[in-house]
């Protein structure tokens, strides 16, 4: 193997896992030697990045497990240390990003990418980071010619997909008013979650009101036209009797993103066109963002009894308690387990857990069988569309499963996407193939039910 390269106006490497040596970085390790030098693959070389030769190499032979571990170069680099991030990017076409939490360790590498012109992936589900990057590095990114596109993980694919694909069904004159989406977790072991996202999710509400006060500093972003009135709030806790589920709202990244590829749609209403599409990608673009009917969006958190849902609760309160002061936020993190009632551990999920979990999104629909219905007064909604995504485990199976299909779309399509900029994964990903390829890879789109909705 060799060691830390000289800086490389050339790319050699099409992609550098950064954040090699992660618990989710070697989970995407082993997803991405599921297609190198694959046949048709367009991933012929790959470098993996971090600041420990030796914990990346253990990463590697992990995840290579039963073969022997490839020869695959190291490059070592750290977030404090930006020569060796912009070393970094200027080998590689395209870096993935899973160094985290992204508030603290996230922006010196994305502004590595965007100097050299390299693109750029992640697996973020901080909202506050992918607005600073938005605000801070799109138009240089639309200049020198690279994508960053933040969330291409669980947060926040299967949601942007899972609602682009419910819209879809909507055939004219029928129009969304609203998309509900209920995830729930399942496991014949436990559900359970590495140190990395708690830390995330506990600095995030930490710092809730720096990202109120940042986007009042933002110009307002257009919103979509959407026929009938929002839904109203509805209760804390939804009994959602056709999935046998207890519901309570999840303050997740998904509804916001969502929001962000709405406001995109809006600016764009054909998309945003690549940098040299055949008059058939143009064709499939337009087809496919004309079929797209926004509709309110929002993500509760399902489980199958009360008291499941009492406990999410109450770790929301820990958290929402606990992380305002920093003596509270050392205690939430000092012990994980103890705060988060056992989701979040240390040392993570061991692998029998991971196999053994997996998810399911329900997207409920509701909206008008003919759009001229709204004129006439009649607002309530009075149809009913419900569809689901479905797939292994999120954190450690999904999320590499959505990132390497997201980055092998940029290796094999690069010209039919938009030059550059700062992007949600919806806006860009939505009209390619990514759906066919997760389907592909274990995570099924279905339509469950169309209903007249009771008077
Ligand atoms: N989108 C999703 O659904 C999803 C799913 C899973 C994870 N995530 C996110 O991914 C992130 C990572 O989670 P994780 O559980 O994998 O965390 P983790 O196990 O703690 O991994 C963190 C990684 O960052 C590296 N790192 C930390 N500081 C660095 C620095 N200054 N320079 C270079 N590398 C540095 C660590 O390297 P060392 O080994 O050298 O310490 C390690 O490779 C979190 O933000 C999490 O929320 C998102």
């Amino acid at each position: 193997m060799e060691d830390d390269g000289e800086l490389n106006q050339n790319p050699i490497y099409d992609i550098v896992i950064f954040g090699a040596s992660g618990f989710t970085g070697k989970y995407v390790i082993r997803e991405a030697l599921k297609f190198l030098n694959t046949p048709s693959s367009p991933l012929t070389s790959l470098a993996l990045s971090g600041r420990s030769h030796s914990k990346i190499a253990q990463s590697l032979k992990w995840a290579a497990h039963p073969n022997p571990p490839p020869d695959i170069p190291i490059l070592i680099a750290d977030t404090s240390d930006p020569a060796s991030l912009r070393r970094l990017a200027s080998q590689a076409k395209l870096v993935l990003n899973c160094v985290g939490p992204f508030r603290l360790y996230g922006e010196p590498v994305v502004a590595a990418c965007v100097e050299s012109g390299c693109d750029y992936l992640d697996i973020c589900g901080e909202p506050e980071f992918m607005e600073r990057m938005e605000a801070g590095f799109h138009e240089k990114a639309a200049e020198k010619g690279c994508l960053v596109i933040s969330a291409c993980g669980f947060d926040s694919v299967p949601a942007e997909l899972g609602l682009l694909f419910n819209s879809r069904q909507w055939v004219p004159p029928a129009v969304p008013n609203r998309v509900e989406a209920y995830l729930s977790l399942e496991s014949t072991k436990k559900v359970v979650g590495n140190l990395g996202t708690y830390e995330s999710a506990v600095l995030g509400v930490a710092n809730a009101d720096k990202l109120q006060e940042f986007r009042r500093s933002r110009p307002k972003k257009p919103r979509p036209l959407i026929p009938g009135p929002p839904p109203s709030k509805g209760s804390l806790i939804e009994h959602q009797k056709k999935f046998g589920l207890w519901a309570v709202k999840l303050p997740s990244a998904d509804s916001i993103v969502v929001r962000r590829t709405l406001a995109s749609l809006t600016e764009n209403p054909l998309g945003i066109a690549g940098v040299l599409e055949t008059a058939e990608q143009i064709e499939r673009r337009e087809t496919f963002w004309s079929s797209v009917k926004p509709a309110y969006f929002g993500v509760k958190m399902g489980t199958k009894s009360l008291l499941g849902i009492l406990r999410i609760i109450a770790v929301g309160v820990f958290i929402g308690l606990f992380g305002k002061n920093s003596f509270g936020r050392w205690l939430l993190l000092k012990f994980p387990s103890v705060f988060s009632l056992g989701w979040f551990k240390k040392k993570g999920p061991t692998e029998d857990e991971v196999s053994n979990t997996s998810f399911k999104m329900w997207f409920v629909g509701q909206g008008y069988s003919d759009s001229s219905l709204v004129a006439t007064g009649n607002v309530k909604p009075e149809l009913e569309i419900v569809t689901r995504v479905m797939g292994p485990e999120i954190g450690y199976v999904t999320t590499p499963i959505v990132l390497i299909q997201c980055a092998l779309i940029l290796l094999n399509q690069r010209e039919s996407c938009p030059k550059g900029g700062v992007f949600t994964p919806g806006i860009i990903f939505g009209p390619t193939d990514l759906q066919e390829r997760l389907q592909k890879n274990g995570i099924s789109f279905d339509v469950v039910s169309k209903n007249s909705l009771p008077a």
